[in-house]
């Protein structure tokens, strides 16, 4: 019989996000080894045992809690640690006090580990992607933001909701920040491959500019309404990583709108954002230059813009 390979995961983070990430990989089949890391251990070793508890029920995970030490061997190491959003603040509120956090993670990580995929999940994540790219030194394919994986599948259940579709079928993308100024871009949206305007000529709930505009208002500030409501965003962001770690693990190839470090794409040079990307056990191996419309491509220009003025405030 052939042994399975050891998939080790080491998650630096063990509050809201950190510690549903590591339950969704747990119960995912996907990895046999959790390290769950936080500076506050008694936190983390909660979280542990609770998940542990449940063991008997999934597919033997090794779980535990554990120091940056523990980063040793690990084929992806995901940060979710820092302040998050309180209501009231956009991801770019957070970028001083989480880049000054990332800087004594890395730190610790680099002892340990420099063959890893580093998984950035941590707010504002295109800033603080580019900035983990900066102090690893590791090649851009191993440095990873969650980027707008969350927002494109936010998109395409609305999407499917309106249409009364499953979200699967349903083939959109939100490109560029993670953020007040994400792009949605209709121009490519399908379904089975029929461009989103035609399919909705033959329906009666057709997505005219006004169903357009709502359906992407509450893509672009869903954290916030979910903030207002419950504190905190971490299911559904939990399964977009899930997803990004079985496209490393199973070598899948999959295009996911990760944030990256972006060089040469659409004019943009020199900061992470997220493009249609292919993904497998090496990381990113290839951004995609799909073909947007000009409104598109000038929002994602100033999408990028805005990330730049973001990330010169902190002198990277
Ligand atoms: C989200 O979009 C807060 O970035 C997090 O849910």
């Amino acid at each position: 019989m052939n042994k399975e390979r050891i998939v080790k995961v080491a998650v630096v983070g063990a509050g809201f996000v950190g510690s549903t990430t590591a339950y969704t990989l747990m119960v995912s089949g996907l990895v046999s080894e959790i390290v769950l890391i936080d500076i506050n251990k008694e936190k983390a070793l909660g979280e542990v045992m609770d998940m542990n508890h449940g063991m008997p029920f999934v597919r033997p995970v090794d779980m535990y809690n554990g120091d940056y030490k523990d980063c040793t061997g690990a084929d992806i190491v995901i940060l979710t640690a820092g302040a998050n959003q309180k209501p009231g603040e956009t991801r770019i509120d957070l970028v001083k006090k989480n880049t000054e956090i990332f800087k004594g993670i890395i730190e610790q990580i680099l002892k340990y580990n420099t063959d890893c995929i580093i998984l950035v999940v941590t707010n504002p994540v295109d800033i603080l992607t580019y900035v983990t790219y900066k102090l690893s030194g590791f090649p851009k394919n191993r440095i990873i933001g969650s980027g707008t994986v969350l927002d494109t599948s936010r998109f395409r259940y609305l999407i499917g909701q309106k249409v009364d579709i499953d979200p699967r079928n349903v083939h959109a993308y939100i490109i560029g920040e993670h953020g007040d100024t994400e792009v949605p871009t209709w121009s490519l949206a399908n379904i089975a491959g029929i461009p989103i305007d035609k399919y909705c000529q033959s329906l009666e709930r057709c997505l005219d500019e006004a169903a357009r505009e709502e359906i992407f208002q509450n893509v672009k500030n869903a954290a916030y309404h979910i903030i207002d409501k419950k504190g905190a965003t971490y299911y559904a962001v939990a399964l977009a990583v899930r997803r990004i770690v079985e496209a490393i693990v199973r070598n899948e190839n999959s295009i996911l709108t990760v944030s990256s470090l972006i060089e040469g794409h659409y004019g943009i040079n020199n900061i992470a954002l997220s493009l249609p990307s292919l993904v497998n056990r090496q990381g990113i191996i290839n951004v995609l230059d799909v073909p947007i419309s000009d409104k598109e491509l000038m929002l994602l220009s100033k999408s990028a813009g805005a990330l730049k003025e973001a990330a010169a405030t902190l002198g990277f």
